[in-house]
C-alpha cells in the first residue's frame, strides 16, 4: 500500500529507538547501561501528585480550552515573569502536549512549502525532521572546528530572504553548551531586522551551572510582546522531571499564537487536562524542586567530566547545563555511528551518535542516571578504547 512522500522522508527519532533498544536489552536481563536518556530518574515533585490526584478526585476529567487552562495560564505567566522579566497575558501563552509540540504547532504556523529555517549544528535531533514535517527547508549552520557553537557572523550568513525563522537551543542538546549573551542579544538583532522569528527553545534554562543563566531574550528587544519575534518555547518535562506528562508551552505574540492554538485545536484538541492540573501543581511549588534538580545534576556533571578525563584521547567542552555532555571521540573513531554500535556490542553501554545531532566524532553521554551508571559506564567505554 502507498505511503506519503511525507512518510518516507521523515527519520525516526533516533534518541527514542535507542530508548527502546536500552529497554528491552534491560528486559531481556542485560547488564546494559543506558547514558543515551534524555529524561532525569526523579520522582515528580510532590505538588503535581497532589494537583493531578485532586484532579482525577472530582472524576470530571474533559476536554479544556484549547491552548490550556486558566490555572495553568497564570503558573506559566509567573514562571516567565520571574525567570525572563516578561508577564504574558493569557492570550499570549499556548500549552501544549509536550514541548515539541509547541515546537512543531510555531513551525506550522509559520513556515510556508520551500522557506528555511536556521538554526546552529549541533541541534536537537527533532529540528530538521520537523522542519520536513511542514515542507520547510532547514539549513544548519555549522561551528569551526573543535567548537560546539558557530560565530554570529555564520548565522548571519544563513539568514536570507528565504529565512522565516531561526532556532536556538541553549543550555543546548546535545553540547550542554550556553550561547553567550552577547551571539544571543545580536540574534536578536539581526532577526529583528530582518524580519524572521527567533524560536527559543528554552527547555532546559532552569538547569544551567556554576552560577551562570540561559540567555534572557525578551530582556534583550525593546519590543512589546505582540510585536515581537521571539517565540520562547518551555514545559515540564525536564525541570520537573514530568516527561510522561506531555506539557510544554509557548510564549509569543497574539498573532502567532492565535495561529498555533488554531492548528492544534485540529490536531489534539487540546493538551490533557489531568496533566494541565499536574503541571500548574509543579509550577506552584515554587521552583524548590528544580533547584534540587539542578544541585544533583550539577554534581553528575562533575562526575561524568571527571571520569571522562581519564580516556586519554577524548576532547571536552564542560558542559555548562542540561544533562548531556558531548565528548569528542574522533582521535579514536570518526563514525560516531560505528562507534556508539561497538560500545553497545562490547562494552553493553547505551550511547547516542554525534551523527544524529549533526556532528560526527562526538558522542552524546547523558549523566541524568544514577553516579553508579555513570562511573562503570565510563570505565567500560575507557576500557574498549584505551
Ligand atoms: C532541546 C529540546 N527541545 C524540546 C524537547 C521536547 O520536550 P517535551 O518532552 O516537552 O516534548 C526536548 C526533549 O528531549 C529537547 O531536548
Amino acid at each position: 500500500m502507498h505511503l506519503s512522500r511525507l512518510a518516507m522522508s521523515v527519520g525516526q527519532s533516533a534518541t527514542l529507538k535507542l530508548n527502546e533498544l536500552a529497554n528491552s536489552l534491560k528486559a531481556e536481563g542485560r547488564p546494559v547501561i543506558h547514558l543515551g536518556g534524555g529524561e532525569p530518574e526523579e520522582k515528580i515533585p510532590r505538588g503535581a501528585y497532589d494537583a493531578a490526584v485532586k484532579k482525577l478526585d472530582t472524576g470530571y476529567i474533559h476536554y479544556t480550552a484549547v491552548s490550556g487552562i486558566p490555572e495553568l495560564k497564570k503558573e506559566i505567566a509567573s514562571y516567565t515573569e520571574h525567570n525572563y522579566g516578561l508577564k504574558p497575558a493569557a492570550k499570549n501563552i499556548v500549552v501544549s502536549g509536550g514541548a515539541k509540540q509547541a515546537i512543531y504547532n510555531f513551525l506550522m504556523a509559520v513556515v510556508d512549502p520551500g522557506s528555511e529555517v536556521v538554526f546552529p549544528a549541533p541541534y536537537w535531533v527533532s529540528y530538521p525532521e520537523m522542519v520536513k514535517l511542514v515542507h520547510g527547508v532547514p539549513i544548519i549552520v555549522r561551528p569551526g572546528p573543535g567548537e560546539l557553537i558557530p560565530g554570529i557572523e555564520e548565522m548571519d550568513r544563513h539568514i536570507t530572504s528565504n529565512t522565516r525563522a531561526v532556532m536556538l537551543n541553549s543550555p543546548n542538546n546535545p553540547s550542554g553548551a550556553l550561547y553567550p549573551e552577547a551571539f544571543v542579544r545580536e540574534l536578536v538583532e539581526i532577526c529583528e531586522y530582518r524580519g524572521v522569528y527567533l524560536m527559543m527553545d528554552d527547555i532546559y534554562d532552569r538547569l544551567v551551572f556554576d552560577g551562570a543563566s540561559a540567555p534572557r531574550a525578551f530582556a534583550m528587544s525593546g519590543r512589546p510582546l505582540d510585536d515581537s519575534i521571539i517565540v520562547s518555547i518551555n514545559g515540564v518535562s525536564k525541570a520537573y522531571s514530568m516527561t510522561g506528562f506531555r506539557i510544554g508551552w509557548s510564549v509569543a505574540g497574539e498573532a502567532v499564537s492565535l495561529a498555533m492554538a488554531k492548528i492544534q485545536a485540529q490536531v489534539t484538541s487540546c493538551p490533557s487536562g489531568l496533566s494541565q492540573a499536574a503541571a500548574a501543581g509543579a509550577l506552584g511549588g515554587h521552583g524548590a524542586f528544580v533547584e534540587e534538580l539542578r544541585v544533583q545534576l550539577e554534581k553528575k556533571r562533575n562526575l561524568m567530566v571527571s571520569e571522562l578525563k581519564k580516556i586519554k584521547k577524548v576532547k571536552l567542552h564542560v558542559p555548562q547545563g542540561t544533562f548531556y555532555s558531548f565528548p569528542d571521540f574522533s582521535a579514536y573513531e570518526k563514525d560516531s555511528e560505528k562507534l556508539s554500535r561497538l560500545l553497545l556490542d562490547k562494552a553493553m553501554v547505551v550511547t547516542v551518535p554525534g551523527r544524529e545531532f549533526g556532528l560526527d566524532g562526538h558522542l552524546r553521554l547523558s549523566y541524568c542516571g544514577s553516579e553508579k551508571d555513570i562511573v562503570e559506564g565510563v570505565s567500560r567505554i575507557e576500557k574498549i578504547l584505551d
